[in-house]
């Protein structure tokens, strides 16, 4: 029996793994294959992130060069962009990107391809399990099919499961070993030999359920609870500015009750790979069983006019102070999503220096986690951060809180500064304006 069979490999560690996707969620989980014993393969197209893991890199900021270097030595770490070499691997993970499009609609094909080479070149006896975050039905609807169409049978020749990743880049205390997993099977086999395999390769809880699509679910969920409470937030930042009232001071008020309430805190906008895009996928999905998302679809409208908020407010600063937005010199502090990663997929950092630009601001920004941007075309450079820099500009505007941002030098040294992040907590005067 192919159970009995891989079982034993997972048990003895001598099952091959092979992680499709070698990107923030697929390098992570590819390392901790090879920390557990498990000879281990990263697949990718990109064959420049193939050649930086096989020199003894990594591209990826949580995982360490000297980490990827060292297991490379040891022979249990690879990295390969031929597809047949998966027909090796008795487990395959699929790490790939699941975006939105300019309408917001879920861009299915990167697990679709990759779906097909692993269809294509996959043994008898695999576990598949897919950690792409997307809507409820993709495995059993788009990966399922797939294998079958091989003739396999999924829980007898072929072991299908999903289980989503929870990273939080730039999180010192939860990472891809300790976070808790979610496992959903096709097959009560297949769930049990997914949560065998994570058991085997992570240290965190493993939670099996009854099936992938409860797994998909629970991730939706999870980034649609956070997205949600931003948006609320984000509007009692607004209310409370009207009202003359720090919002900042209301949440840490509201933080003393040591039940029922959660802190979000307010700010451009969510971004990232995962909060402004997984809830997406669920009103996709939704509008097929004539079901309407109308809360993520409120929480969206208040999100994605963050920035375009912000950038007023900088422009009201700004005129107090006898100054139109045009002409003037705005520094921006951030472009990543959050503080201390270099990510700026969907960063409303982005958002708002298109919006500076259109303006027409002399527009500059620094992040040291982003040497260089390209916005509508046109490359931006991170300018250098000192005392002089600050001074020159008519309006400093921090749009992340990196920990390498020092505040008291920033509000001392700035004619102007409107802090989206409160990165100025404790700090007054009179040149401070914030969300
Ligand atoms: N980034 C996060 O913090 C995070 C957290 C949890 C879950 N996720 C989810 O994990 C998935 C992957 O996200 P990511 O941030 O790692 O993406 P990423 O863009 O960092 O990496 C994806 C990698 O997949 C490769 N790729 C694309 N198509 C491929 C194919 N057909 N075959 C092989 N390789 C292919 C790309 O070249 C890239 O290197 C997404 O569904 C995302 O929503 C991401």
């Amino acid at each position: 029996m192919y159970s009995d069979s891989l079982r034993g490999k997972l048990e003895n560690k001598s099952a091959a793994a092979g992680i499709i996707g070698m990107g923030y969620v697929g390098l992570p989980l590819l390392v901790n294959n090879a920390m557990s014993g498990l000879c281990s393969t990263g697949f990718d197209v990109n064959g420049a992130v193939v050649d930086i893991i096989n020199s003894g890199k990594s591209h990826i900021l949580d995982v360490s060069s000297d980490t990827v270097k060292e297991l490379r030595d040891t022979g249990k770490l690879s990295a390969s962009a031929d597809f047949s070499k998966l027909a090796e691997c008795d487990v395959i993970v699929i790490c790939v990107p699941t975006p939105i499009d300019s309408h917001y609609q879920p861009d299915i094909s990167y697990v679709r391809s990759a779906a097909e080479e692993v269809a294509e070149n996959v043994s008898a006896g695999t576990l598949v399990v897919l950690e792409s975050t997307t809507y409820p039905g993709t495995t059993e609807e788009i990966v399922q099919p797939l294998l079958e169409k091989r003739g396999f049978e999924i829980g007898k020749d072929i072991f299908l499961a999903f289980s989503a990743e929870r990273v939080d880049p730039g999180n010192k205390k939860y990472n891809t070993r300790n976070t808790p997993k979610v496992v959903g099977g096709v097959t009560p086999v297949c769930t049990e030999l997914a949560a065998l395999y994570y058991g085997t390769v992570l240290e965190g809880a493993i939670h099996p359920v009854s099936s992938p699509k409860v797994a998909e679910l629970e991730k939706i969920l999870e980034n649609s609870f956070r997205f949600v409470n931003i948006a609320l937030v984000n509007e009692f930042a607004k209310i409370c500015e009207k009202m003359d009232i720090p919002v900042w001071e209301v949440i840490d008020a509201a933080k003393t009750k040591p039940y029922g309430f959660m802190a979000f805190y307010p700010g451009p906008g969510p971004g990232g790979h995962c909060i402004p895009v997984d809830p997406m996928y669920l009103t996709y999905k939704a509008k097929e069983y004539k079901c309407s998302t109308s809360m993520i679809e409120a929480a969206c409208e208040i999100n994605s006019g963050m920035p375009q908020y912000c950038v007023s407010r900088v422009g009201e600063v700004l005129n107090n102070a006898g100054k139109p937005l045009k002409g003037s010199k705005v520094l921006m502090l951030g472009m990543a999503y959050k503080p201390n990663i270099n990510d700026i997929r969907e960063s409303p950092a982005i958002e708002m220096a298109r919006l500076f630009i259109q303006y027409g601001c002399d527009f500059s920004y620094n992040d040291p986690f982003v040497p260089q941007v390209d916005i509508d075309g046109k490359t931006l450079k991170s300018a250098g951060l000192d005392k002089a820099v600050l001074e020159a500009a008519d309006i400093v505007v921090i749009a992340t809180d990196h920990s390498a941002y020092d505040a008291a030098l920033i509000a001392e040294s700035s004619r102007l500064v409107f802090d989206t992040r409160n990165l100025m907590a404790g700090i007054d005067g009179d040149n401070i304006h914030r969300l």
